[in-house]
């Protein structure tokens, strides 16, 4: 069973995102099918976990159709998403002659993917290139939307560019090797993107974590989810591509921060030592909901629905501990770095986000939501 999205940028060329289960011998096909004839040299990006484990299939499925393929590797790891590694991307590109027809493929996480994508965002101005995500948090996150980019030691993404892939393969069967925590997180970020738009994916998403709570999980199912949650962001992306700084109603790609203004607080305070990306953002959507909560506008069951949500996507590493005033603290950090206050993704329902000023949200509210949230959550 496959399954493809068709994701229709604004003023661009539109692409599929293919999902199957053993599709990776398909990447030589597809890209064949989506680039120009004059296509000849394929470099992949990758780092050496990944490649070890699916590196040979995506060389011999490239080389199948013509190309003349060859690899680098980049470091492991968040800090490895750094200008010195696009850099030597660049160098080996360079190197390699590829030229404007060419092409790359990022094979990988969002790590991998994002490096990958600037460096063809930005490599003889722009060429093309291909995602092959093979973490979760990829297959449904990062690799839909056009955003690539680098961290500065000052701060996380803060140099990239929109540069759109021109195919998307994502081949379920890697999920098989991702460490259980990575699965965490990109389950929490499945979670996140069914409550803030759509009830329906929200279920789909509590189906799928009941099966696999119960052993019984099928690749359809997962195909079927992926593609589910790639076709709601890229609707959400298709509206609000570049993240327009005014918008805050409930279709706005801001919504998808939701659980993430605490997240990033969790994150801070513990030096990004402790939480996934994603598992702060599990913490961060209990207390957005408990604040909803507290704000009337989540139900009390639904408020249940979410957390029970959240549990079953896996163990999330201790928040009770925190201080939190220290939370409070890293979030009016937050709040200065942006020049404003905080704007809260909030929900009304499950399936529709609110965004509400931090200044209508008292401190008091907040640190019960944060009690309630953190403690119970534990
Ligand atoms: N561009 C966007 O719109 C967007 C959106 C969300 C997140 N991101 C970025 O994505 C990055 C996080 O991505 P991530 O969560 O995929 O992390 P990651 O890329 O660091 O991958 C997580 C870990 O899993 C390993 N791995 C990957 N695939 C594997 C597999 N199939 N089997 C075994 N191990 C595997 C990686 O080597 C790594 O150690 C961050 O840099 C974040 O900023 C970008």
């Amino acid at each position: 069973l496959e399954q493809s999205v068709r994701v229709s940028p604004k003023g661009q060329a539109s692409y599929e995102i293919e999902i199957g289960a053993g599709n990776l011998k398909r990447l030589g096909e597809i890209a064949r099918g989506s680039l120009s004839s004059h296509a000849k040299r394929a470099v992949i990006i990758s780092n050496k976990r990944v490649f070890n484990l699916y590196g040979e299939r995506a060389l011999k499925s490239l080389s199948e159709v013509g190309f003349n393929v060859s690899y680098w590797l980049m470091g492991e790891g968040e800090r490895y998403k750094s200008i010195r590694s696009l850099e030597k991307a660049l160098n080996f590109l360079s190197t390699n002659r590829l030229e404007r027809t060419d092409v790359v493929v990022a094979l990988g996480g969002g790590v991998v993917g994002d490096l990958t994508g600037f460096a063809a965002a930005t490599y003889l101005r722009g060429i093309s290139f291909i995602q092959v995500p093979t973490t979760l948090l990829a297959d449904i996150d990062s690799s839909v939307g056009g955003k690539t980019g680098v961290n500065l030691s000052t701060g996380k993404n803060l140099v990239g560019a929109f540069h759109q892939p021109r195919a998307v393969l994502i081949d379920v069967t890697t999920l098989d090797t991702l460490p259980s925590r990575e699965m965490t997180a990109g389950l929490c970020e499945a979670v996140k993107q069914g409550a803030v738009g759509d009830k329906d994916l929200f279920d789909q998403t509590c189906e799928y974590l009941l099966s696999r709570k119960d052993g019984e999980e099928s690749k359809e199912q997962l195909i079927n989810l992926i593609a589910a949650q790639c076709a709601f962001k890229a609707s959400i992306v298709a509206d609000d591509e570049r993240e327009e700084i005014n918008r805050v109603d409930h279709r706005s790609r801001r919504i998808l921060n939701f659980g993430h203004t605490v997240g990033h607080a969790l994150e801070a305070i513990t030096e990004y030592k402790r939480f996934r990306h994603g598992e702060a953002v599990g913490h961060g959507m209990v207390v957005a909901g408990e604040l909803s909560s507290r704000l009337g506008l989540l139900s009390s069951l639904e408020l249940n629905d979410l957390r029970k949500a959240i549990k079953l996507t896996g163990k999330l590493p201790l928040a009770s501990n925190l201080n939190h005033e220290e939370i409070l603290v890293a979030l009016a950090h937050d709040k200065k770095s942006v020049g404003g206050s905080v704007k809260w993704i909030l929900l009304e329902k499950l399936g529709r986000a609110r965004i509400v000023d931090g200044r209508e949200i008292s401190s008091e509210v907040l640190r019960d939501a944060l009690h309630a949230a953190l403690n119970e959550n534990s």
